[in-house]
């Protein structure tokens, strides 16, 4: 049997009013693929070939959004359609696509078709009408049809029904293949690899790069510190056997002796541990909104991040121009990841550790010349003492400096930043500052948590000693970022302090 196959190119996503930037770039560059076209929100956008590609429903209100074509094809891997926002790519951009500002992300554009022999499965519900290239399919297609099944352990199966749920998609951070939730969950495959376990050799070798392969596995709400504890190590086999690699058995971590992985969005390079912090590829457009928000709001400001994790956000503020981004953050992995994200990206970088004082640091961080300015500094604690370190710094600073006053304060916490808001509302520069509030909320009550958050914060305000309480809060943006479940998003409500109009 045949299946159609298509290759894919790279397109840009911008905003309108960058299109003319972009197009230059790609001009200059020699790969503009001859085409810009209005990008329509959960909308299908045709490549050559009858290829179909349907764009992320993810309803930000950014207005207008355009896609340019480029010639630019996408080798391996084939596009990942693993997560919540299948259809995007940005990961790994080629050099010809990397440095061009303004790039919101990418999709991948089916743009021909060869005909391969292959499994003849249905077609995948976002690239339609033909499969997608899966190098992950076909090399468990290749090893099963090549070691059958027996029926070993008293589980009969067949070829046939272990391909019927092999995985096609797949997400790929160098060194790692991540393959979906609930891939051989099933009695038929479990049974199969533990009798035939070199299945999983020949699956990392599908994707060039690969050394280990894994499951992903929900987050489970009650981790505080978003630890991904039911990740399903499988290859190699001494990674899979070990509990938690880089964790001693006395309980001291060794960095190094951790598996670390990559990923690059928006040319943001992150990297982490995948088996102790957690990575959610779905927030690209927000990350993307904030690296775009207009220049004088972020160009030489500061910036506090209350739960920086790896630095999605962080990373954002630093590259759209912030002076300094102070983040705070619990998990020891995640603080390391900040580290490494930092050093990748060539931002200079302190943490400051628990119960480290200020004054012993202060000289070393705020005495650096202009060209070693440290671009973030990260609090290895709980952000309930984010008032506090602030307080210290500003007196420390008090005759040279001022007050340190943030222009924005993220609180990307679910599914609520609720116990985060009191210090938000003091950190942020009540002249013009906006607390960027991360809620999951039923779409019906969207409207409402707005008004919620902008009453709750304007209380707090009125109760602090502040001569500027008599300005005004305003919930000036709400941005859908995804759905979280069934009728709940993820939002952001965007809440300015300051003199406003209106
Ligand atoms: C969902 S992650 C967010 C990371 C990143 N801002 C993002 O949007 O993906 C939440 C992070 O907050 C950290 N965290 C939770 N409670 C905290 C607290 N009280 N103080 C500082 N960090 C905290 C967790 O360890 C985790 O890394």
């Amino acid at each position: 049997m045949e299946t159609t196959r298509h290759r894919y190119r790279y397109a840009l996503v911008t905003q309108r009013e960058n299109v003319k930037a972009v197009k230059s770039a790609l001009q200059e560059k020699g790969v503009f693929g001859r085409s810009v076209q209005p990008l329509v929100v959960g909308g299908d956008v045709r490549g050559g070939d009858g290829g179909v590609v349907t764009t992320p429903k993810t309803t930000n209100d950014e207005g207008d959004r355009f896609l340019l074509h480029t010639t630019v094809l996408i080798r391996s891997p084939a596009p990942d359609e693993e997560s919540d926002e299948p259809s995007t790519v940005l990961a790994d951009l080629p050099p010809d696509l990397k440095d061009i500002p303004n790039v919101l992300y990418a999709l991948a554009i089916p743009v021909d078709s060869t005909s391969v022999p292959g499994n003849g499965s249905k077609p995948s519900s976002l690239l339609t009408p033909s499969e997608p290239a899966s190098p992950v399919y076909a090399a468990l297609s290749r090893y099963l049809h090549s070691h059958p099944p027996t029926s070993a352990g008293g589980i009969s199966t067949s070829v046939e029904e272990l391909l019927s749920t092999a995985p096609k998609r797949y997400s790929y951070y160098p060194p790692l293949l991540l393959l979906p939730t609930g891939t051989f969950a099933s009695e038929e495959w479990k049974a199969y690899i533990k009798h035939n376990p070199e299945i999983l050799e020949s699956l990392s070798k599908a994707v060039q790069g690969v050394t280990h392969v894994a499951v992903n596995a929900p987050i489970h709400v009650s981790s505080i510190v978003r630890s991904p504890d039911r990740l399903w190590k499988l290859y190699p086999p001494e990674w899979a056997l070990s509990k938690h690699s880089g964790v001693q058995d006395d309980g001291k971590i060794d960095f190094d002796e951790a598996l670390w992985v990559q990923t690059t969005q928006s040319s943001i390079p992150q990297t982490w541990p995948p088996e102790h912090v957690m990575f959610s590829r779905g927030n690209i457009t927000e990350k993307a909104r904030i690296l775009n928000l207009p220049k004088r709001d972020v160009a030489g400001k500061e910036v506090a991040d209350l739960y920086a994790g790896i630095g999605y956000f962080v990373f954002s503020y630093v590259k759209a121009g912030a002076k300094r981004v102070w983040a705070w953050e619990v998990n020891p992995w995640s603080v390391e990841s900040l580290k490494r994200g930092c050093a990748l990206n060539g931002w200079a970088c302190r943490v400051v550790g628990m119960g480290e004082k200020w004054m012993d640091v202060a000289e070393e961080i705020d005495g650096k010349g202009k060209e070693d300015e440290v671009k973030v500094v990260v609090f290895h604690e709980s952000n309930e003492k984010a008032v506090t370190r602030v307080r210290e710094i500003e007196e420390l600073r008090d005759k040279k400096e001022g007050l340190l006053k943030m222009a924005h304060v993220n609180l990307g916490y679910l599914p609520s930043s609720r116990m985060s808001w009191g210090s938000a509302v003091e950190l942020v520069d009540k002249l013009g500052g906006v607390v960027h509030v991360h809620e999951n909320v039923a779409e019906a009550g969207i409207e409402d948590k707005a008004e919620e958050v902008v009453m709750e914060m304007t209380r707090i305000w009125a109760e602090l000693d502040d001569e500027t309480r008599d300005c005004k809060v305003k919930c000036e943006k709400i941005v859908k970022v995804k759905t979280f479940a069934p009728g709940v998003w993820h939002v952001v409500y965007d809440v300015r302090f300051g003199e406003l109009e209106g």
